[in-house]
């Protein structure tokens, strides 16, 4: 059965443009935790926080996470918040190979500012969010697979996850367990691997 990609990451990452891409890239078909939310509900993920509350999207997103155990060689892009609850980052890592976009938190601030729609990110000093940013690098840091985006183009980012992806293929017998060596240009980047199994 073909693994899922599943993108994780803070708000303003990367996640939604780096997984369309990366969709495109191996043929396979992209759905965002927050689009499955949004169509489920028919309004928009401000006007949930708004009608219900933080609390109730969270339910949400756990019902997602049902969702997602159905889907099989997709690529996931998740909202910020959704490897977060308890357990869910366990179950993500069943459910695919988990690669976390780490942009730096300025990048990533400035970012989601400028999209805006980030309900988070609403009333919360930059203090605040920083500090939230900081709680769940502690989350996120357990994906399979980290690249720091922050001074990557997009091409470069999926390029890096799609040679991840070979590179496991090519490698089944190690059960996916063998980390390919980054390349001394990648640690520059501030790219690290971790084994898959590693939890
Ligand atoms: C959230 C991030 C958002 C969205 C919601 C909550 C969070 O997704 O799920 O506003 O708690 O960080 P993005 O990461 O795509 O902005």
């Amino acid at each position: 059965m073909m693994r899922n990609v599943i993108l994780v990451g803070f708000m303003g990452a990367g996640k939604s443009t780096v997984g369309r891409l990366l969709a495109r890239r191996l043929g396979r078909c992209f759905v965002e935790t927050d689009a499955m939310i949004t169509a489920r509900e028919g309004r928009s993920i401000p006007e949930i926080f708004t009608d219900r509350g933080e609390l109730y999207f969270r339910q949400l997103e756990a019902e997602a996470l049902d969702a997602l155990a159905e889907k099989h060689g997709h690529v996931i892009a998740t909202g910020g918040g959704f490897p977060c609850g308890p357990g869910v980052m366990d179950r993500l890592l069943q459910l695919g190979t988990v690669v976390w976009l780490a942009a730096d938190f300025d990048a990533a601030y400035a970012r989601a500012n400028r999209t805006g729609g980030r309900p988070m990110l609403a009333g919360r000093s930059a203090e605040d969010a920083a500090a939230l940013y900081r709680t769940r690098q502690e989350i996120y840091r357990r994906a399979h697979l980290s690249i720091d985006t922050s001074h990557l183009t997009i091409d470069a980012v999926v390029g890096r996850i799609v040679r991840h992806l070979r590179d496991r293929e090519r490698r089944p017998e190690a059960g996916g367990a063998s980390p390919e060596a980054p390349a001394p240009a990648d640690l520059a980047a501030g790219i690290g691997e971790r084994r898959e199994g590693d939890g």
